[in-house]
């Protein structure tokens, strides 16, 4: 089975994450986000992945290589400028079998692919969208089905009056390739806003799934996802020994201080005497945590510093940060590569911090 992964947009929403890593490739836990999704498709039967790139394309190529670490052939479209969803999948069309599973790039599910395909074949579909009930579709495509399971209407962004709903696309359907023949080449579409309608009552059809989804392109989501993984919720794409309780804890750590699971802990890191780390908390490779510092449900990506009796709380810290003494930052911060921050500084609300901005001590206090 082939599929298509759709990972040329920007990462906007995403940004700094996402300013110097494209965001297929941005770590999740202890690896790149998409070697997630790679799993999920293998296990259902996926051996051949063509990914659609744009924007830092050589980024990602560079991580994951031609597929053979994760069990597939990995091939690479890039497109010379961003061609939209439907763009995108039009661009790669020569290299596309008769019937292709096209992914949003950015979802963490474990959808049963298997039965969307089996109701595909059952019902002779054009295309069959995974759908997942959500709180609020307003930031999704919203999906209403006739009784028989096909779709009468797509919305993408629906406004408020428009919900009647919680079903939305879920960013994984079945794609018929001739459906791309009315897909006009060399331009952007939106496959959402421009062809999905088109295919209401002309063999467009819905899919009900359940089970694990989210979309992890806001830092709200990508902390999120980060705990289900370590709370053991996603059920088939989790590494071993993520189960809720359970502490990764690389060999050579140095624990000091008080580590309370689940979490986990990457080669090379030293947590100080007196500090706590807590909350489903990631620390990738070297990192240092200072003396009763506090790091709570946050991300500290590789060989970030963190000074002494700073906390960190629900925020991401980027690869290299250094964080000086008693920093506070918290809910959804974001601070992006190599960022140096001086002492007392803090940080809240949302914040983000491009990368190798230096600020010297005291200079924020939000
Ligand atoms: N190659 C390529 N080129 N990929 C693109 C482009 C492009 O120009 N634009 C977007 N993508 C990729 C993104 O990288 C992402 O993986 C996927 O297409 C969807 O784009 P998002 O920007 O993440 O869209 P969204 O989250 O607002 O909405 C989409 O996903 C929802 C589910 O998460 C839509 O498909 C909604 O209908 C859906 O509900
Ligand atoms: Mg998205």
């Amino acid at each position: 089975m082939q599929a298509l992964i759709l990972a040329g947009g920007e990462g906007t929403r995403l940004r700094p994450l996402t300013a110097t890593v494209p965001k297929p490739v941005v770590p999740l836990v202890d690896r790149p986000f998409i070697a997630f999704m790679l799993d999920w498709l293998r296990g259902h039967g996926v051996d051949d992945v063509v990914i659609s790139c744009g924007f830092l394309a050589s980024g990602v190529r560079n991580v994951l290589g031609d597929g053979s670490a994760y069990g597939v052939r990995l091939r690479y479209v890039e497109e010379p400028r961003p061609l939209g969803t439907g763009g995108a999948i039009k661009f790669a069309e020569s290299l596309l079998d008769e019937r292709v599973l096209v992914l949003n790039g950015d979802v963490l599910t474990d959808i049963d692919l298997t039965d969307q395909l089996a109701q595909h074949e059952r019902t002779s579909a054009q295309l069959t969208l995974a759908l997942i009930g959500v709180d609020d579709p307003s930031a999704y495509g919203l999906v209403r089905l006739n009784d028989d399971g096909s779709v009468c209407a797509f919305l993408e962004k629906p406004s408020p009056d428009q919900i009647d709903t919680n079903l939305v696309n879920a960013g994984a359907y079945v794609l018929e390739r001739s459906v791309l023949d009315e897909v006009p080449p060399n331009r952007n579409v939106s496959i959402e806003r421009e062809v999905f309608p088109k295919l209401v009552d002309n063999g467009l059809y819905g899919y009900q799934s359940s089970g694990y989804w989210l979309d992890i392109g806001t830092p709200q989501r990508y902390l999120q996802a980060t705990h289900d993984i370590l709370d053991g919720a996603v059920k088939t794409s989790v590494p071993d020994g993520y189960d809720g309780r359970s502490i990764a804890l690389a060999p050579d750590a140095k624990v000091h201080g008080r580590l309370v699971g689940p979490a986990h802990v990457g080669a090379g890191v030293t947590i100080a005497r007196g500090a706590l780390v807590s909350g489903r908390t990631v620390l990738g490779r070297n990192v240092e945590i200072g003396a009763g510092a506090h790091i709570d449900g946050a991300v500290v990506l590789d060989g970030a510093v963190v000074g002494a009796g700073t906390s960190i709380i629900h925020a991401v810290i980027g690869p290299g940060v250094q964080l000086g003494a008693g920093c506070r930052i918290g809910e959804h911060v974001m601070i992006g590569e190599g960022v140096v921050l001086g002492a007392e500084n803090h940080l809240t609300a949302g914040a983000r911090l491009f990368p190798n901005v230096s600020l010297p001590d005291g200079a924020i206090k939000f």
